[in-house]
């Protein structure tokens, strides 16, 4: 089948400059082919078109927009923007794969959501994890009973201090750890459990160390889910190295997730492998992306869509405000501002 013709909408880092860029993983698919790179900074625009090798590069998104020969955009803007320029891209009638998180209210999902239901197109959410062999392999146990009810999951993560060379909207305007990073692991459960609606969201945080980011380094929440499920996950930026622990409990066993191992065991049996893989740990993208384009050439809907990018923006919010009042709020929310 053709490659889908793809152009990308903000040139920064994880955009372009990264090495495992939106931008280069595009490149270097066989799905997919960039043709063109927009960003409202035309010095920006020009240097991703440079870096790339592409000739085509636009200050102005609707110009990228406009051209017939892009079928679909992938929008890695800064989080505030998403919203506004996922529907840019619906309303030319281009298929979405955004950047999570959604948007940084309700209201904003709400117009991305409208957006999607005119214009007929595909949209995804775009976040890796579901995406690699650990992620598919654990869901297809769990469907199976392999742990009997799932029950709860224990999912935290370490990271080191910020990079030098972040953008300054990271600091102030990013949403914090919940819509930066944990939007993954939310977006993960809801994904893996196959959509449980969130009932009520717990969240501490401390800002200890950041002085210049706006929202607390240290956080942890727990989310009650139907079915019920019970999820405590927490981050913190303060350590010196990635670190990761990701369990699903359940009422026979537990699935332990390593980066490329799954292990299964607990009460009926110690934990044993149960599937390893050698896919490298930085593959989630292009197989995030040959999902989007399998989705727009089958007319399937996404595993990540409109629906739980709606969904993991609530969570992110409620455990924000529950962080600021110390009190558990119950979902859904009806409007909680940003
Ligand atoms: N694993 C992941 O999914 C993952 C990893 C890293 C970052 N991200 C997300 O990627 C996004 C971008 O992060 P970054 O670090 O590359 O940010 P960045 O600040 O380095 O880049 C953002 C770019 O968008 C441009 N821009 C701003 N407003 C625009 C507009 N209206 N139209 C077009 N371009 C515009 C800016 O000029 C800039 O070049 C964020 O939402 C971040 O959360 C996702």
């Amino acid at each position: 089948m053709a490659k889908l013709r793809m152009g990308l909408v903000g040139c920064g880092l994880r955009g372009v400059f990264d090495p495992q860029s939106v931008a280069k993983t595009i490149q270097g698919h066989d799905a997919a082919e960039l043709v063109a790179v927009a960003d409202s900074d035309p010095i920006r625009a020009r240097e991703a078109a440079e870096h790339l090798g592409l000739g085509d590069n636009y200050s102005d998104l609707a110009g990228m927009l406009r051209r017939a020969d892009v079928e679909a955009a992938y929008v890695v803007t800064p989080n505030p923007m998403h919203a506004a320029n996922g529907i840019d891209v619906l309303e030319a009638g281009k298929h979405l794969m955004l950047v999570k998180p959604m948007g940084m209210t309700l209201e904003e999902c709400d117009c991305v959501l409208a957006a999607h239901r005119r214009s007929g197109k595909t949209m995804m959410i775009d976040s890796q994890i579901p995406f690699g062999q650990v992620a598919r392999k654990a869901k297809d146990l769990i469907r199976a009973g392999a742990i009997g009810r799932p029950v709860t999951t224990w999912d935290v993560q370490g990271r080191g201090k910020y990079r030098s060379g972040l953008s300054e909207w990271r600091f102030g305007q990013a949403g914090g750890i919940f819509f930066e990073t944990l939007i993954h692991t939310l977006l993960f459960h809801r994904w893996l459990f196959d959509r449980p609606a969130a009932r009520q969201v717990w969240a501490w945080g401390e800002k200890t160390f950041f002085q210049e980011y706006a929202y607390p380094d240290v956080v942890w929440a727990h989310v009650e889910m139907e079915g019920p499920i019970s999820s405590v996950l927490g981050e913190n930026h303060l350590m010196d190295r990635f670190f990761s622990s990701r369990v699903v409990v359940g009422t026979q066993d537990s699935l332990y997730f390593e980066r490329s191992r799954l292990l299964l065991g607990g009460k009926t049996k110690p934990p044993e492998v149960v599937f390893e893989t050698d896919e490298g740990p930085r593959t989630g993208l292009a197989h995030s992306i040959r999902h989007f384009v399998e989705s727009v050439q089958s007319g399937r809907e996404p595993d990540l869509t409109g629906e739980d990018g709606r969904a993991a923006t609530e969570i992110a919010l409620a455990a924000n405000r529950a962080m600021e009042t110390g009190q558990p709020l119950a979902l859904p929310l009806v409007q909680v501002a940003r």
